[in-house]
């Protein structure tokens, strides 16, 4: 989107809802109280969103991002996200190689955008993924009966296998995709939140140090 539509979307927001960020006090507190109600409702709600979001990872020495689903959000013992993944994509060898992730969340309508940094693990066979599995629809499984993504082929292909193409697999066929069904969990140690204002945006950022405490810090956007 050009930046002037930008500016006008941000204008005609302002005249519609006639409230600006900067109309009352806040403290870095409120701000992250709004962030955790959203990352619980892009868990529970397949609308919101923060239920897509963009993930990061580094592969070799380039970025590598894509959109995956959001499925658990932990507000302490520890901070964590976590989305579904298959064993076999090479977003796995990547968190291997180097386990810093970054996520990336934009709410249109509330006009804010949240980043989060932290250290990815891969969970294939304790609790998070068994339960996770089992939180998980027929459709859905099906996905891990299936190829890996990123593999070439020929010709092009939804690497579902034939039998399962026009279906969802039974309970009984679904467990073949248990052994490439992973968790992909990642610590919250950084949130950089820009909320955007026609009367100027506001940027905060949210660093967990070694020790645990957070540290707060206002940004220029
Ligand atoms: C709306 C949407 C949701 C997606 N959700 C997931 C997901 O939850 N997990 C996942 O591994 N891939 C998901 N994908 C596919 C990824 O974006 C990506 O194409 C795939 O995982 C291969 O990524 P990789 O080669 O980087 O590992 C989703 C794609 C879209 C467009």
């Amino acid at each position: 989107m050009k930046s002037e539509s930008i500016c006008v979307n941000l204008w005609i927001n302002f005249f519609m809802t006639e409230k600006s960020i900067w109309e009352k006090s806040t403290s870095h507190g409120e701000i992250l109280k709004k962030i955790w109600k959203h990352l619980d409702l892009g868990v529970i709600d397949r609308d919101h969103p923060f239920h897509q979001v963009v993930f990061a990872t580094v592969a070799g020495n380039k970025p590598a991002i894509r959109t995956v689903i959001l499925r658990r959000f932990w507000r302490k013992n520890p901070r964590r996200l976590a989305f579904h993944a298959h064993l076999g994509s090479p977003k796995i060898a990547e968190i291997k190689s180097n386990p810093n992730v970054s996520w990336l969340f934009y709410h249109p309508a509330e006009n804010f955008q949240v980043r989060i940094e932290g250290i990815a693990t891969i969970h294939s066979s304790d609790e998070l993924a068994d339960e996770q599995w089992n939180a998980t629809g027929l459709f859905s499984r099906r996905c891990y009966v299936g190829e890996a993504p990123s593999q070439a082929s020929e010709k092009p292909t939804c690497g579902l296998p034939e039998n399962l193409i026009d279906r969802k697999p039974t309970k009984e066929e679904s467990e073949a995709g248990r052994k490439n069904f992973v968790v992909i969990s990642s610590t919250i140690d950084s949130i950089d939140c820009m909320e955007l204002d026609v009367k100027g945006h506001r940027r905060s950022l949210f660093v967990w140090n070694e020790k645990g405490e957070l540290e707060t810090k206002w940004l220029t956007p």
